[in-house]
């Protein structure tokens, strides 16, 4: 199958997906927080927490891993994203690599499909259509040459940004 008919993007909460993985936008305590963090710790249960307590943080642009407990995935992977500071901080690699970093670990897992909030585009302030531009692209150079994951969803919680990710996806065809 080629690469671009393993991407898509779908307008939705991540706490709902049923995919093999789905990753969590923490931050470097990987102890809970607002936006995507907080729904995921709620719908999955205080079991998520308590194996969270035991990873010792994540750096940013890294990922670690856990189970989902209540959530209908099968295991959550937790990334770092950058603060945005107006983009001349390194902010682009660092997004880039939490999006590697989760590719990874979902390969190392034999996830078959993940799917990804937009990390970094909410509390932490990253621009939604650069976001999406990396997202897309580092997920797509990931693709090539891999066979795990077989499928990567973007979830746009809002229209536009699952229209900011359609966009990219036509750009890479
Ligand atoms: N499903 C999918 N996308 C969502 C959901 C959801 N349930 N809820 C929000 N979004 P954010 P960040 C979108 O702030 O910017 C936390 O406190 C939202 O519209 O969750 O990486 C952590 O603990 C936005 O576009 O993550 C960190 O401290 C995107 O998800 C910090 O926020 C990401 O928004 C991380 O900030």
């Amino acid at each position: 199958m080629s690469v671009t008919n393993r991407l898509k993007a779908v307008t939705g909460g991540i706490t709902q997906v049923e995919a093999d993985a789905v990753v969590n936008a923490a931050n470097r305590s990987l102890l809970g927080g607002g936006g995507v963090d907080g729904a995921i710790h709620r719908a999955a249960g205080p079991e998520l927490l308590e194996e969270c307590r035991r990873l010792g943080g994540c750096e940013t642009g890294d990922a670690k891993i856990t189970k989902a407990y209540r959530l209908p995935a099968r295991q959550v992977i937790h990334t770092v994203g950058p603060v945005w500071h107006g983009g001349d901080k390194g902010e682009a690699d660092l997004l880039a690599s939490c999006y590697r970093r989760a590719l990874e670990l979902a390969r190392d897992h034999g996830c078959k499909s993940v799917a990804f909030p937009a990390i970094s585009t909410g509390v932490y302030g990253y621009p939604k259509e650069e976001a999406a531009r990396i997202a897309v692209r580092t997920a797509a150079a990931f693709l090539e040459g891999n066979a795990l994951p077989e499928k990567v969803v973007f979830m746009g919680f809002d229209e536009e940004t699952t229209m900011a990710y359609e966009r990219e996806l036509e750009a890479l065809q």
